[in-house]
């Protein structure tokens, strides 16, 4: 199966998991269990969406592998690995904010992130009806219209960021921010990574950064900002993962991350 026909099959499932999520929100949400922090939560819609992804994605290719936010990582046999996040900004979806979205990555070379090449990304929001879609080598795409990065490389940018859940992290959090607050226009902590990178290659935001963030949550805004022209990373020469990952056009991309620092 080629990249194209992996980006058919995860938009497929994307949507079919973004409208059991919005039934699902419709008859009310509420929180299953809190993980490690007051804002890491689940709900029983975040496995069930997971469940049926992984199903579909089994029935299809039941060689590969898959990693989600909820049922963890199964190693496969094709070399080409699935990453899920089945309801990304899971508080704004049990607070009713329709701002959350399914995102679902192809990605090769297991079993190390670090060693991923990303193939296909698919960001899907149903509360709104919005799909960004990325294949790589092809460009990015919202609803089929062709997206890309904004070039504003200085001042007057406008931001996003988030905070991560552990509260050890926060002062640090905080402290880069006010590092960073002096090239933004403003900022933005909208709560679901995978939106923040759709909309930095969609151009609706300059740029991005935080701390924290798992495979789940970045691999398909990943792959979106790069085909949108844009350039994605971790601390200088590293990868976008857990100890930071910040994605905007090439020019911001260098101004972010000498502001954000160690
Ligand atoms: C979270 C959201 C949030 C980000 C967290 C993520 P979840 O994902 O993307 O914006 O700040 O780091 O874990 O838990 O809602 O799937």
């Amino acid at each position: 199966m080629d990249a194209a026909a992996l980006a058919d099959l995860a938009l497929d499932i994307a949507r079919e998991a973004g409208a059991l999520a919005r039934r699902r929100r419709a008859e009310g949400v509420a929180i299953a269990a809190t993980k490690s922090a007051l804002a890491d939560i689940v709900t029983e819609a975040d496995r069930e969406v997971e469940t049926l992804i992984r199903a579909r994605l089994d029935e299809a290719r039941p060689d590969d592998g898959f990693l989600g936010e909820e049922s963890g990582a199964e190693r496969g046999t094709s070399g080409i690995t699935w990453v899920v996040d089945p309801i990304d900004g899971t508080v704004n979806y049990a607070y009713g904010m329709p701002h959350y979205a399914v995102s679902i990555a192809a990605v090769e070379g297991e079993p190390e992130p670090s060693a991923w090449s990303w193939l296909v990304g698919v960001v899907h929001n149903p509360a709104v009806g919005e799909t960004f879609t990325a294949t790589r080598g092809e460009g990015a795409f919202l609803d089929g219209q062709r997206i890309a990065v904004s070039e504003v490389g200085a001042a007057g940018a406008l931001l996003a960021t988030g905070f991560g859940y552990d509260p050890a992290t926060h002062a640090g959090d905080l402290a880069r921010l006010a590092r960073v607050m002096p090239l933004a226009r403003d900022i933005r902590r909208a709560g679901a990574a995978s939106l923040d990178l759709a909309y930095v290659a969609a151009g609706r935001l300059d740029g991005y950064f935080e701390r924290g963030l798992h495979p789940w949550d970045h691999a398909a805004g990943a792959l979106l900002v790069e085909e949108a022209g844009g350039v994605v990373s971790g601390l200088p020469g590293g990868r976008p993962g857990r100890a930071m990952t910040v994605a905007a056009s090439v020019s911001l991309h260098a101004r972010l991350l000498d502001a954000i620092g160690e």
